[in-house]
C-alpha cells in the first residue's frame, strides 16, 4: 500500500519506518523543510537508537519525504495525521496542527477520485476524531466519511529508547474505525504484523491509548508513595515490588520506584486525561494523585540531599542523567529539571552529565550548570552524586571510582543503579528514596 504520515516527529517517524520495513511505499510530510532534508539524506531528524540504519536502508526505496502534503495524500491510499498535540496551560492538549492537518488533507481529498482512507495516530481525546477531525475533513473536501473516504483511528504504544524493536513486534494493535470499509483497510495494512488485534470504534480506540497510559503512570505513582510510606517503616521498596510483582496480577514491570516519571506521554496524557474528565464535571480523584505523587518525587532526591549533606548551599552536587530515561536525548518533564532547578535555588553548584541529552539541557540552564563530558569528570571532588537517568555509563561505573573521586561519597539514586549491599562494603554512603536507609 501507499501511504502519507503527516508529522515527522516521534510517532510520525518510527511509523513511516515500521511500515516502510513491512513492503508499504510510506511519504513522510511535515512543514519543516530542515526535517524533510534530514530525512532525504537518510538522517533522522530525532535520536532514537537504530533509526538511522532504517533510514539508511529503505530512503529512496521504501521511504520518502517532501514538505507537499498535497502531493503525497494525493499518491497515497492511506494518510496517517502523527502530528504533535502539545499541552496547554490547563493541562488540556491543544488540537491547532491536528485541525490544519486534517483541514490541509481534506482539501487533497476534494479534487482526488480513489477511495482514500484517513487515520488518527497522534493521542487524541476520546471523541476528537468523530466530533473533530471528521467535520473539518468533510467539509474541506466535500465528501462524505464512510462513502467517499475512510477515517480511523489507530493509537501507538511506542516507547522511546526501543520504539522500533515496539513497532516491529507491538504486543497488540487497536484497530479503531468508522466504519467496515476503514476497518478492511487497517486490516490490510498490519496483515503482515504479528500480534492480537482488536477491532473497535474511534472513541474507544482513542481512550483506550488514554487508559493504557493512565494505568501504567498509576503504577509508577503507587510504588513511589510506596517508597515514600516504606521509608517510614525502615522496610526497602525494591522488595517490596520483586514481592508484590510476583503476584501476576500486579506483575514485575512498572514497578520501579524513584524519581518519578517523565517524558512527553505520561506526564501529558495523565493531565489531559484529567482535564478532559474535569471539563466533563468529574473529578478524577485518582488522576489528580498520580500526578502529585509524581510532581513531589524529584524534589524527595533533593531533601534527601539536604538530609545528608546538612546544608546545599555552596556545596558541589553532580547530576548523572539528564534525559527523561536511557536511551534518548528528550528532557521533555524530566525529573533532572525539577531537581536541577532546585539545586540551584539552593545555591548549590551543579555540575551534569549525559551522553545525549546535555545539549538540550543546555537551552534551559546555559551556564549555571557545569556540564562534563564524561560521568568521572563530574564527580571529581564533589559532595554529592545524584542519579538521575539509569544510563548504561552511568551504571558502568566503578564503585571505587565514587570514593576515590568524591570529596564525600555520597550518592543519591533515584533509579537504583548499583547493589545497595556492594556499594556500602566499597565505603559509599549510597541511598534513595524507600530504601532501608537506616
Ligand atoms: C510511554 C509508554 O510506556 C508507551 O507505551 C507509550 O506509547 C508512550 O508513553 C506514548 O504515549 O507515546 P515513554 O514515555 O517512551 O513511553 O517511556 P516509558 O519507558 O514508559 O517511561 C516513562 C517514564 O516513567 C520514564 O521517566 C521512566 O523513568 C519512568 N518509569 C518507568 C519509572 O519511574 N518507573 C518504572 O517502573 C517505569
Amino acid at each position: 500500500m501507499k501511504l502519507a504520515v503527516i508529522g515527522t516527529g516521534y510517532v510520525g517517524i518510527i511509523t513511516a519506518a515500521g511500515f516502510a520495513e513491512k513492503g508499504h511505499k510510506v511519504t513522510c510530510v511535515d512543514i519543516l523543510p530542515e526535517k524533510i532534508e534530514s530525512i532525504k539524506k537518510k538522517k533522522s531528524p530525532l535520536y532514537e537508537a537504530g533509526l538511522d540504519k532504517v533510514l539508511k536502508k529503505l530512503v529512496g526505496k521504501k521511504l520518502f519525504a517532501t514538505t507537499n502534503l498535497a502531493e503525497a495524500v494525493k499518491d497515497a491510499d492511506v494518510s496517517f495525521i502523527c502530528v504533535g498535540t502539545p499541552s496547554a496551560p490547563d493541562g488540556s492538549i491543544d488540537l491547532k496542527y491536528i485541525k490544519s492537518a486534517s483541514a490541509a488533507i481534506g482539501q487533497a481529498l476534494s479534487s482526488k477520485k480513489k477511495f482514500h482512507t484517513v487515520i488518527v495516530k497522534s493521542t487524541v481525546i476520546p471523541g476528537t476524531t468523530d466530533s473533530i477531525i471528521l467535520p473539518i475533513l468533510e467539509k474541506a473536501s466535500g465528501k462524505k466519511a464512510g462513502r467517499d473516504f475512510g477515517l480511523g483511528m489507530n493509537p501507538e504504544f511506542l516507547k522511546e529508547g526501543t520504539a522500533l524493536a515496539d513497532v516491529r513486534k507491538p504486543d497488540r494493535i487497536i484497530l479503531g474505525a468508522g466504519d467496515q470499509k476503514t476497518l478492511k483497510v487497517l486490516k490490510a495494512l498490519y496483515s503482515k504484523f504479528k500480534a492480537p488485534k482488536l477491532a473497535v470504534d474511534t472513541r474507544t480506540a482513542e481512550t483506550i491509548k488514554y487508559a493504557n497510559n493512565a494505568f501504567l503512570a498509576t503504577k509508577i505513582s503507587f510504588i513511589n508513595e510506596m517508597a515514600n510510606i516504606c521509608e517510614k517503616f525502615n522496610v526497602d521498596i525494591y522488595e517490596i515490588a520483586k514481592g508484590i510483582g510476583l503476584d501476576e496480577r500486579i506483575s514485575p514491570r512498572f514497578l520501579a520506584a524513584g524519581a518519578g516519571f517523565g517524558g512527553s506521554c505520561f506526564p501529558k496524557d495523565v493531565k489531559a486525561l484529567a482535564a478532559a474528565s474535569r471539563a466533563a464535571s468529574y473529578e478524577p480523584t485518582l488522576l489528580n494523585a498520580v500526578l502529585e505523587v509524581n510532581a513531589s518525587q524529584p524534589l524527595r532526591m533533593v531533601e534527601l540531599a539536604r538530609s545528608l549533606l546538612g546544608e546545599l548551599r555552596g556545596k558541589t552536587i553532580a547530576v548523572l542523567g539528564l534525559a527523561f530515561k536511557p536511551e534518548t536525548d528528550d528532557i521533555r518533564e524530566a525529573p533532572s529539571l525539577i531537581i536541577i532547578e532546585s539545586l540551584l535555588r539552593a545555591s548549590a553548584n551543579v555540575r551534569a552529565y549525559d551522553p545525549k541529552a546535555t545539549a538540550n539541557v543546555k537551552t534551559v540552564f546555559g551556564n549555571m550548570v557545569q556540564y562534563c563530558k564524561k560521568p568521572e569528570d563530574t564527580l571529581k571532588g564533589s559532595d554529592c552524586a545524584l542519579i538521575v537517568t539509569e544510563w548504561k555509563q552511568v551504571k558502568a561505573l566503578k564503585l571505587n571510582s565514587f570514593k576515590k573521586l568524591m570529596a564525600s561519597p555520597i550518592i543519591v539514586d533515584g533509579r537504583r543503579a548499583f547493589d545497595p549491599i556492594k556499594a556500602k562494603k566499597a565505603g559509599l554512603i549510597y541511598r534513595g528514596i524507600g530504601w532501608r536507609n537506616k
